[in-house]
């Protein structure tokens, strides 16, 4: 059995309007009708997975379970974070809380905010990965990169990729542009996908070897987790004082126990309104659109109203990404969708 570790405390802003602190991107139906989240735990069931252990904040907490029961999918516990310290402390709670139970336990961590089309090719890779983790390997997933992203981990291979789990020989967590432009020209990366596979037992060696400091707190906050209405709070004065570290920095860049299984399905993790644009299936003029919407002569371009009550009539444009919600409008240049990060920090300063 496969434990799934679905993280889904991040509060993206990129996809501002629809993604809000309150409402991140995750619990929003972004594509198709399901929510992400919702997605993401449909995507871990089945045969050879236990039920979902979800790891989220005091916020998102009734989100997970409505949409978790909207879905029919029960899960095996929810574990709440009292602040966030991103998915260093995150994971390890989550291995610390599966040791009590059964310390040869597997686990797959996951982001919530993916799109990964196809379920079962992901399953198989997830299959692929099993030997290698079964032997105490850290088995990542990696993506073939067509631009220098910065905002990703790249996994360095010994050789190209054949489609067969491989050594890894390096992980480099969100280079800078310049080496994710060498790193694309070598040939011999692949982007983390943010997918991680492995036991119990070799993740809590890695974080004792390479993160020690982590280990007392994260241990002493699942120690004293208390029940509350079916959720479990990781306790407070033992979280608190945990360094926010992601398990990318604090873990993969030091393990030399890493593996990769390539994987060819499609993926995207969203990370802006042009991936969605992407990923919502452009017509044959590049018109992407959803809701109560009209295009007349537009060319690439992302019309999506999020009200019933909003029609949004896009005429002539090329390249622009409007989006339409009950108490904001995003009118945007494709070529800026990065920026809204920027207007949402403008925004919040004007309070
Ligand atoms: N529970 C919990 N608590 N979840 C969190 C927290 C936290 O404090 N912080 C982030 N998450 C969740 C996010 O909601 C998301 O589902 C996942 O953990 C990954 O966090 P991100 O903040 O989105 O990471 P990233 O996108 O910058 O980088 C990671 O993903 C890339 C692929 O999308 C890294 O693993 C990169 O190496 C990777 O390429
Ligand atoms: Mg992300």
């Amino acid at each position: 059995m496969i434990h799934p570790i679905l993280l889904c405390g991040g509060s993206g802003t990129r996809l501002w309007p629809l993604s809000r602190k309150s409402y991140p991107k995750q619990f929003v139906p972004l594509v198709g009708d399901e929510t992400l989240f919702q997605a993401s735990a449909r995507r871990l069931s089945g045969p050879s997975f236990a039920p979902p252990v979800i790891l989220t904040n005091a916020d998102f907490r009734f989100i997970v379970t409505e949409q978790l029961a909207a879905a029919g999918i029960d899960p095996g516990a929810v574990l709440i974070e009292p602040s966030g310290r991103n998915t260093a402390p995150a994971v390890l709670a989550a291995a610390l809380w599966l040791e009590r139970s059964d310390p040869e336990a597997m686990m797959l961590v996951a982001p919530s905010d993916h799109v990964i089309p196809d379920a079962g090719a992901f399953r198989a890779a997830v299959e692929a990965g099993m030997a290698a983790a079964r032997a105490g390997r850290i088995v990542t997933f990696g993506i073939s990169p067509d631009r220098p992203e910065t905002g990703y981990g790249y996994l360095e291979l010994d050789a190209a990729p054949n489609g067969e789990a491989a050594p890894l020989r390096r992980f480099v967590e969100k280079p800078d542009r310049a080496t994710a432009e060498a790193m694309l020209a070598e040939g011999r990366f692949l982007w983390n996908a943010g997918v991680f596979l492995f036991s119990v037992r070799a993740i809590l060696d890695a974080f004792r070897t390479h993160a020690p400091e982590l280990v007392p707190g994260a241990a002493e906050a699942v120690e004293r987790a208390r029940p509350d209405l079916g959720f479990l709070r990781l306790d407070p004065a033992a979280w608190d004082g945990l360094p926010d570290v992601s398990i990318d920095y604090a873990v993969m860049e030091k393990s030399d126990a890493l593996s990769v299984v390539p994987f060819a399905g499609g993926w995207s993790d969203l990370g802006g309104w042009d991936a969605v644009w992407r990923e919502t299936g452009p017509d044959a003029d590049g018109v992407a659109s959803s809701g109560e919407t009209t295009a007349i002569e537009c060319r690439d371009t992302l019309l999506r109203s999020e009200d019933p009550g909003i029609e949004l009539v896009g005429i002539g444009l090329r390249n622009v990404i409007a989006i339409a919600t009950p108490d904001a409008v995003l009118v945007a240049d494709s070529s800026c969708a990065q920026q809204v990060k920027e207007a949402v920090a403008a925004l919040k300063a004007k309070g």
